[in-house]
């Protein structure tokens, strides 16, 4: 079913083929972010997700003109996607960071809530495991990595993640609405398939990652899924490709970089470590883009 989306963050790396995919699959997506992007068929509002009435007026109001020429009251939103954040450490200071990821989550999910909105998906990210931006490259752990693991951030910006996602399971419990957050592994580009290559050269430096990466296309399709789920109530999901992210096979990354992790069960030839079982479960994802067959 077509929906009517407020994005936040639509400009972004990831959120700007996430925002293209829903729009191609029909859904009216409005893209509130601070930065303005040029994308066919995506509405776009300024607002900083960092204040509250910005937020709030922003998903209050009309997508566009020809919606405020045709009705006097704005038709609203069926679902938040909210992805605008700053995407890491180093970017800008950590309190920056920790403040407009927590600070803008909250506002976001408030402003959705008391509007009456029903269907809130939110970025989280695979650094809440710990591994990601943590001094002395700690090792998880088990692996695969699932859901239900222990969250051990060490930096502002993983703190901010796990922050998020208890505000969210806050305000689901008090709601009954549905609110998905998604734990986004490392996302690829379509045209920054060249960086494989480098991994191949040196695997070493996908180990922040757990050697996992999302095609930002793939990223699409999970949103769109969590939009069609409805009724699960609060739940998290790991987005990550199938399959590993260097020429190594799953057995010859564990030997290598994780010989004292307790392995929780067996593994496929290239499996990701970071284990998208759940959602493909639930929600029917299949990833569609892989990096050994260039697409
Ligand atoms: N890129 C990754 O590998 C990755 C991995 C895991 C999770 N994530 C999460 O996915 C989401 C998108 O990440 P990305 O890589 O596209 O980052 P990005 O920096 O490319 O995009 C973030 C967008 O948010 C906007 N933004 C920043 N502060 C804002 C504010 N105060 N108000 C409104 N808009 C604001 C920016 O203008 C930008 O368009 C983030 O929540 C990030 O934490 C990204």
């Amino acid at each position: 079913m077509q929906k009517r989306i407020y994005f936040t963050g639509a400009s972004g790396k990831a959120g700007k083929h996430a925002a293209a995919y829903l729009i191609q699959k029909g859904h009216r997506v409005l893209n509130a972010d601070i930065t303005q992007a040029n994308q066919e068929g995506l509405d776009y509002l300024k607002v900083d997700v960092t204040n509250s009435a910005q937020v709030f007026s922003s998903m209050s109001a009309h997508m566009n003109r020809d919606e405020l020429r045709l009705r006097q009251t704005p038709l609203g939103y069926d679902a938040v996607v909210h992805f605008a954040a700053i995407p890491r450490i180093l970017q800008a200071s950590d309190i920056e960071t920790y403040k407009v990821n927590v600070m803008g989550t909250y506002n976001v999910i408030e402003a959705a809530v008391k509007l009456g909105i029903k269907k809130i998906i939110f970025a989280s990210s695979e650094t809440v495991y710990g591994l990601c931006f943590s001094h002395n490259k700690p090792a998880p752990l088990s692996l695969p990595i699932f859901e239900e693991d222990e969250t051990r951030p060490m930096d502002s910006y993983a703190m901010s993640k796990v922050v998020n996602e208890e505000t969210a399971k806050a305000f689901q419990r008090r709601t009954g609405i549905d609110i998905y957050g998604l734990r986004i592994g490392n996302v690829v580009e379509p045209d920054e398939y060249h960086l494989f290559e480098d991994f191949c050269k040196d695997p070493e430096v996908r180990l922040p990652n757990a050697f996992n990466y999302i095609d930002a296309r793939d990223l699409g399709q999970a949103v769109d899924l969590c939009l069609s789920k409805d009724g699960l109530g609060y739940e998290v999901f790991n987005v990550s490709n199938d399959q590993n992210s260097v020429n190594l096979t799953t057995e010859d990354i564990l030997k290598r970089f994780y010989p004292k992790v307790p392995l929780k069960r067996d593994v496929d030839p290239y499996e990701c470590l970071f284990s998208n079982e759940k959602i493909k479960k639930l929600l029917g994802f299949v990833p569609q883009y892989d990096w050994r067959r260039q697409t």
